[in-house]
């Protein structure tokens, strides 16, 4: 029996919870798409591999402190998956707890619909209300216009350019630093 959990984020058009085993094949297919992988470094190659990403998702749910979120997006209306938005707390063991790092990807037929942008304000919010961050940062290559294009819509400010420091496929690009604080939303 297929229980599915708890939404964590609600916001007007869309639903967050958590990801379950049984959203392994969906994941695959959005991961797959050569689309929503363009301006990213990984993707799960095969079926095997995607069901090891979403084992330790899951397992991550349960650890205490919680070192990550990853949230299968819906919409309210269908139920219908539209994407998924990552959020890792403390890379760096001096902030962990503290610094939060956001990632998404959504079906490209979704795109333009404002759904990453509804998406991550949910996780914003949820973020600094809920977990007590002090930061949440993000980045994306700079000819990714559209990730950037959220960022900045979400309220996240340009904090500079790590120059050619993001590789894919052989090929080194400039990326784009953004970055959230929870006193920027007047908590
Ligand atoms: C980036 C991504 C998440 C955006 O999702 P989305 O649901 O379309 O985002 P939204 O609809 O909330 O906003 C998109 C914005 O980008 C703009 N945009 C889209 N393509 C663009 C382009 N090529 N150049 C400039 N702006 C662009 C849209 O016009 C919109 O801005 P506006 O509201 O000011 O008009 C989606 O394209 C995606 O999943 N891409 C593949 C994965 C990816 O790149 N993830 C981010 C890795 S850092």
């Amino acid at each position: 029996m297929f229980e599915v959990p708890d939404v964590l984020i609600e916001t007007d058009r869309l639903l967050l919870r958590d990801v379950a085993e049984q959203d392994t094949q969906l994941v695959y297919q959005l991961y797959s798409l050569p689309e929503s992988s363009r301006y990213e470094y990984w993707s799960p190659a095969d079926a095997a591999k995607t069901k090891r990403i979403v084992s330790k998702w899951i397992r991550e749910q349960h650890q205490n402190p919680r070192p990550a979120f990853h949230f299968i997006v819906l919409l309210k209306e269908t139920k219908a998956m539209v994407g998924i938005c990552g959020l890792e707390i403390g890379f760096n063991p001096d902030e962990a707890g503290k610094i939060g790092n956001v990632g998404y990807r959504y079906l490209p037929d979704e795109w333009n619909k404002g759904y990453a942008t509804e998406a991550l304000c949910g996780v914003v919010e949820f973020s600094f209300s809920h977990l007590s961050l002090h930061k949440i940062e993000s980045g994306c290559v700079k000819e990714n216009r559209a990730s950037a294009r959220v960022l900045e819509k979400s309220g996240f400010q340009f904090e500079g350019c790590r120059r050619q420091g993001f590789l894919i496929d052989d090929q080194w690009h400039d990326f784009m630093i953004y970055g959230i604080l929870k006193k920027d939303k007047g908590y």
